[in-house]
Formats: C-alpha cells, structure tokens, sequence
C-alpha cells in the first residue's frame, strides 16, 4: 500500500514567469507523524502547505494523498479529509459568532443540532473560548482567533491537521493550550504537521522535523536527531538550537561527558542526577 502522503520532485512557480519557490521536494508522511515544518521566511512553508490541502495547484512533480479507504484522492476531495489552519486567523473567519464559526463545519456535514451544540461547548471549554462564545470573531484578540480557527477544525476530525504557525504571537499559556489541543487528535489518529519558527515548540512537540531551504528539504529527521546532529547546518540556516540542547553540547566537549539526545530540561536533569 503506498504511503499516506508521497511528494516527489514537486516544484511550483506562483507565475509563469516567476522562480520556482519549491525546487524538486521529496519526503513521504506515514500516518500519526507529527511533524515540524521549518525554515526561513520565504522557504516556500505555506505554498507546500497550500498544496498539500488542495489550495494550489502544481503542475511539475508528484503529490499523492491517500485516504484511510486506500484511495489516491483528487484535489478536490482533499479538503474533506485535512483541515488547514492558516498563518493569517482572520483568512477563515465565516461567521458572526464565535460558536456559529466554530459550529459552521459541522452544520455543513449536516450533523444534529443537540450534538453540534456538545461538540462545539465541549471544545470552547478546552481552547479557553467558552466566555466568548458569543461575541463577533473580529472583536477577539488574534491569539484568541487563531483558537478559534484551530477549534473550528478539530472539531471536524480531519484524518491531516496542518497549522501554519499556530503558536505565532500567543502568550506562553496559549501556546501550550494550542499546541495540545493538537496532541488530543493526534493521539486519537490524526497525523499533525505544524509550522513553526518557535525552537522551543519544535523540541517540545515534534517527532520529525522537516527543514525547507530555498524551496528544496535542507534536513528532513527526526527531532533528537535534527537538533544534535545538525547543529551546524542549523546555524547555516539561521535556526538555533534550545538553549538546553546547546548547554549539553558544550558540557560534552568540555568535560568529555556523554549526554545524549538533550532537547527539553527533563532531559537534562535526568542524565545529571542520574
Ligand atoms: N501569492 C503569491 N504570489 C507570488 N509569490 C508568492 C505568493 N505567495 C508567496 N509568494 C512567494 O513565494 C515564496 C515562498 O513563500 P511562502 O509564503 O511559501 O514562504 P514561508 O516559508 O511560508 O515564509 P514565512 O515564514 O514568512 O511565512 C516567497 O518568496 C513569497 O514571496
Ligand atoms: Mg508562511
């Protein structure tokens, strides 16, 4: 059976007469990954994110998504089967309430009412919206709109979630409310893949990671090894490492101890008090 997701060679140009921003990217998804999508500004994240839903169209290279049925689905269907949380929450915005938007996909598939009403309270409760239920979505905050646009999609259990930065500009108490309101489907199934300049999101929550450079994958492995293994392709491309992983790499050349794989502060001190 072929993989859940297969991109082969994909390039894309916005204009005929434009650069490539993507040039040739490779890597296939298998489903319950869930992925970091990393890079400078202007590496061609969201444009590969817009094709992968079915927002672009490319016309060079392969992109096959295959649905838990085993089929190989069109463009069109894809939408049916990932949700896609934009960079930009306002991009999304549909409705005069912050329940009605966050109900709208669901009255869409024709669900009743009463269960609407349990899912969408439900997740209101757990993204921290409920006391704003009723207000216009314009008049949120833009951390507050970015979880109303991510609740609008989880309730939808799409089988791909990707979030275009979805921690951008949130205090530390939203983030982590976002990014495990990512971990609940992602334990029931759902495959994730979050993009992200936040190092520290990255080592807390990726299981691989995925560096675009110039429109083509610089590194593609999983996290422990993208942070210590790379450190100086990292520094090449302008992305650190957490300062914790940094602190063992030091440590290490210092005084010739072997702590391995230290992205997160547990860690740390489970290698030193051990
Ligand atoms: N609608 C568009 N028309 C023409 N060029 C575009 C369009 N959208 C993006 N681009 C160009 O494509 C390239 C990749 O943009 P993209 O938005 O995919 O990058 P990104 O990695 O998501 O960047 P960022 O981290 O800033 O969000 C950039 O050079 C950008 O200027
Ligand atoms: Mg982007």
């Amino acid at each position: 059976m072929s993989s859940f997701i297969k991109v082969k060679d994909l390039c894309y140009r916005y204009r005929q007469n434009m650069d490539n921003v993507l040039e040739g990217v490779n890597f296939e998804i298998e489903r319950g990954e869930f992925i970091a999508l990393v890079g400078h500004n202007g590496s061609g994240k969201t444009t590969l994110a817009k094709i992968i839903v079915g927002l672009l169209e490319h016309k060079e290279g392969i992109y096959q998504f295959t649905s838990r049925e085993g089929k190989v689905l069109s463009r069109r269907e894809l939408r049916k089967k990932i949700g896609m949380v934009s960079q930009e929450p306002n991009n999304q915005i549909l409705e005069s309430t912050v329940f009605k938007e966050v109900a709208y996909g669901l009255r869409e598939k024709g669900m009743a009412e009463p269960e609407i009403n349990d899912i969408v309270e439900d997740i209101l409760h757990k993204m921290n919206l409920y006391h704003v239920r009723k207000r216009h979505p314009y008049l949120l905050s833009r951390g507050q709109r970015k979880r109303v646009a991510l609740a609008s999609i989880v309730v939808l259990e799409p089988e791909l979630i990707i979030c275009d930065e979805p921690t951008a500009a949130l205090d530390y108490s939203s983030s982590t409310t976002v990014m495990e309101s990512l971990v609940k489907p992602w334990k029931q199934g759902a495959t994730i893949i979050f993009i992200t300049h936040d190092v520290k999101i990255v080592a807390e929550y990726a299981q691989r990671t995925i560096l675009l450079n110039k429109g083509q994958v610089a590194i593609d492995t999983d996290v422990r090894s993208f942070f210590m293994d790379h450190h100086d392709e990292l520094e090449e491309h302008n992305f650190i490492t957490p300062q914790i992983t940094e602190l063992a790499n030091r440590l290490n050349r210092v005084t010739g101890r072997k702590l391995a794989s230290v992205l997160r502060v547990s860690d740390f001190v489970d290698q030193v008090v051990n």
